[in-house]
């Protein structure tokens, strides 16, 4: 039995028995940027606290993680405000899966985003887990690509039309199989049609009254798509062959400039899209090592540095973490002083 990608991702992530609404969670089978909390954390708060600046320091102050995993980001950014945030704080994480017991009641867990946000709503590695269809070269141009959830067999169904092609047309141009029959991409080419993303995302930022809206994942933009695609499997720490049975995680790099548009549709303000890199560095945390004199003047002091230093690197190497791009779109917000490199 053959279906869409789009559905079997659906039920193979989050139906009935799905990966991410059984077993034991996200951290179980990969590292995200958000399991290196010791790092991430302090850098999401100096953005918090320069929100709540650009707020006006409100009452409530909210933090709303969709896609949440475990809450360790919440858990730890709860453990690291300071007493005139914390008290003002309310934190929200949107999961599909079910609670921790162990959670504090002070963290609020829900399946759909609360409306009205004020603050930050933050995103990691949430959308390249949004189910989505793929698209095949074939002979009528884009044909859907369906799979055979028990084995990931895949097989060419229909050619694309509607929506989905209008999607494709304008943030998936592929390589062409002739110039004069452009709509006909090269044989081999393949396509993650995004839209289910952007709606996703649109959906999030229309959460917001006021506040800034972040994503943080793997992604590309439409003059450097990837030909043959990125869907993939994990499971136990291991890159595995994307059979949607279940057994293991379904992922596909974000088309995170299509998204970015979909979200300052809803926000009617500019976004900005930049490095993880060059994200962490204006919120604080560098990674340059420590000067080498430190170790003799203060040789416990120094080693601190240096695995601080090296919990950056693991965020910043362009091959791994490093490599995620951050979305932030504000809502009703001057943006300004976000994103500078501390004085
Ligand atoms: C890759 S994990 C990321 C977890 C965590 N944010 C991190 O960075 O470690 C993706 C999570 O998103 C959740 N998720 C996916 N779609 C969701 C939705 N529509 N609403 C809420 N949670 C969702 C999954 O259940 C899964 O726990």
């Amino acid at each position: 039995m053959s279906m869409t990608w789009r559905a079997a991702m659906e039920r193979a992530l989050y139906g009935p028995g799905g990966f991410f609404v059984t077993g034991p969670g996200p951290a179980a089978h990969f590292r995200t940027s958000a399991h290196v909390t010791d790092t991430l954390a302090p850098v999401v708060l100096r953005l918090l606290t320069r929100v709540d600046a650009a707020l006006g320091h409100p009452q409530r102050l909210d933090v709303v993680d969709i896609g949440a995993g475990q809450a360790e980001l919440l858990l730890a950014l709860a453990g690291l405000a300071p007493e005139d945030l914390s008290r003002r704080l309310r934190l929200t994480a949107v999961e599909l899966s079910p609670r921790p017991g162990s959670l504090p009641a002070s963290i609020e867990w829900r399946d759909r985003p609360p409306a009205g946000v004020v603050g930050l709503l933050i995103a990691t590695e949430w959308l390249d887990n949004v189910p989505l269809d793929l698209a095949g070269a074939g002979p009528a141009g884009w044909h859907e690509v369906r799979v055979d959830p028990s084995t990931g067999t895949e097989s060419t169904g229909a050619p694309v039309t509607g929506p989905d092609l209008d999607w494709l047309t304008r943030w998936w141009p592929a390589p062409p199989a002739e110039p004069a029959r452009p709509a006909v991409p090269a044989p081999g080419a393949r396509a993650e049609i995004g839209r289910p993303r952007d709606s996703a995302w649109a959906e999030a930022v229309g959460t917001i009254s006021r506040g800034l809206a972040l994503a943080v994942d793997y992604g590309h933009l439409r003059a450097d798509r990837p030909t043959g695609g990125t869907l993939t499997g994990f499971r136990a720490g291991r890159q595995v062959p994307p059979v949607p049975d279940g057994s293991c995680d379904l992922t596909a790099h974000v088309a995170i400039d299509s998204v970015a548009t979909a979200g300052e549709a809803v926000a009617g303000m500019p976004y900005t899209l930049v490095g993880q890199r060059a994200a962490m560095r204006a919120l604080g945390a560098d990674g340059s090592r420590p000067p080498l004199a430190l170790a003799s003047t203060d040789p416990a002091g120094y080693v601190r540095a240096l695995a601080a230093a090296s919990r950056v690197a693991e965020l910043t190497e362009p091959a791994g973490l490093g490599g995620h791009w951050w979305l932030l779109q504000p809502v009703g917000l001057d943006p300004t002083g976000l994103l500078s490199e501390p004085r």
